[in-house]
């Protein structure tokens, strides 16, 4: 049998060496461009062990992946995940495990996660007003959100972001506020327009469709920026600024207007094992399968992952018509 490579490259000469695995589907808040307000969540047989989720991370390490991030739904509502925070920080060649959450149970849970190895979190928060926080998220509350946020700020991270999805006619008009409770807080600070991922009904995603040069248009009125340019490496989607006289970093990042796919360095693992090569289309291989076959072996399951990486597809089509091209809803994939 040929073997395997150390590394990850696809067709496009693109290294693969980040990987993000949604752990559950399941979240406590419905945000109104995730998520519809009645959602079926994929039945818990059907969803990987913890333990399954832990071979496909030790998989991906031992192909030269060197950054996780676990994403969701929300990661943290996940039973026992900090067990498997605990095995992926033990992980002997993987340098950064991060995280991306909605902040609901950051309160409790941001102590154990920095000692057990998470370098970076990323938290949503579009509104600083409590009951517009809660329109857009329909469960969220923020108090609790910004308790959350507070209590990860005092346990040191090495970098806490805060992610904005933008709607003109909702939220658009906060985004001054938004910069400067992060540049008062010394943390970063991305801005992310919509995706068109899943039906939706609250809004229409044409109408509500904000800019990041809109954006910055506003910002750069209060703040000067300096551009930080092309991200060292393949380093993703956003495009960074600094804010001079702040530790901040502000981001954008633009699926429709500003292409990324070329510094694309990453892949995605559903909840419930399907490895997806793109955010923006369909391709996929299903993981599960492999775990779950008679006479199973981690040697099988790299295999099958090499050979994933002849369909990552170029790049996504997001057209801005508003209507879903990706029928699966941002849950499923954790952004
Ligand atoms: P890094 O790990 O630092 O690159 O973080 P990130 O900003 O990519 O991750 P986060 O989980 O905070 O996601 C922020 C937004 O970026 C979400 O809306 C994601 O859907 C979006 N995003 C992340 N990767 C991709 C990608 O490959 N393609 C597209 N279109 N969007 C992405
Ligand atoms: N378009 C853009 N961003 C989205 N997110 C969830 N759904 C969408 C969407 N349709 C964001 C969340 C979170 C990140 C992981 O993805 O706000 O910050
Ligand atoms: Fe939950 Fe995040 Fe989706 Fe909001 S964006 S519903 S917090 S998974």
């Amino acid at each position: 049998m040929q073997s395997l490579p150390s590394t990850l490259i696809d067709r496009f000469q693109r290294r693969v060496d980040y990987v993000r695995l949604s752990v559950t589907d399941r979240c406590d808040f419905r945000c109104v461009y995730c998520m519809a307000e009645e959602m079926t969540f994929v039945p818990k047989a059907q969803v990987l062990t913890l333990e399954e989720h832990f071979q496909v991370a030790q998989a991906f390490t031992e192909l030269g992946v060197r950054k996780i991030r676990l994403t969701g739904g929300e990661p943290l509502i996940r039973t026992d995940i900090l067990t498997l925070v605990k095995r992926l920080g033990q992980l002997p060649t993987l340098d950064q495990l991060v995280l991306t959450t909605n902040g609901s149970q950051l309160q409790r849970m941001a102590g154990q996660l920095r000692d057990y190895g998470v370098k970076r979190i990323n938290i949503s928060l579009d509104s600083l007003q409590p009951r517009r926080f809660r329109q857009l998220t329909r469960h969220g509350n923020l108090d609790q959100v910004l308790a959350g946020i507070e209590t990860a700020i005092a346990k040191g991270f090495e970098r806490i972001k805060i992610n904005a999805v933008v709607l003109k006619g909702r939220n658009e008009d906060e985004v001054l506020d938004l910069v400067d409770f992060a540049c008062r807080r010394g943390i970063d600070i991305a801005f992310i327009e919509e995706m068109p991922l899943g039906h939706i009904v609250e809004h229409n995603r044409v109408l509500s469709f904000c800019s990041s040069q809109q954006l910055r248009d506003i910002i750069g009125k209060r703040y000067i920026m300096h551009a930080l340019g092309e991200p060292e490496g393949n380093a993703g989607p956003a495009r960074y600024y600094s804010l001079p006289g702040t530790t901040t970093r502000l981001g954008f990042i633009s699926p429709h207007s500003e292409n990324f796919c070329h510094l694309c360095n990453r892949v995605r693992v559903t909840a419930e094992g399907r490895l997806l090569l793109c955010l923006g289309n369909e391709h996929s291989v299903d993981l599960r399968g492999v775990l779950r076959a008679p006479g199973y072996s981690l040697a099988s399951l790299k295999r099958t992952i090499v050979e994933a990486m002849a369909i990552k597809p170029e790049r996504h089509h997001f057209d801005n018509a508003g209507e879903p091209q990706i029928v699966r809803f941002m849950n499923m994939t954790g952004g």
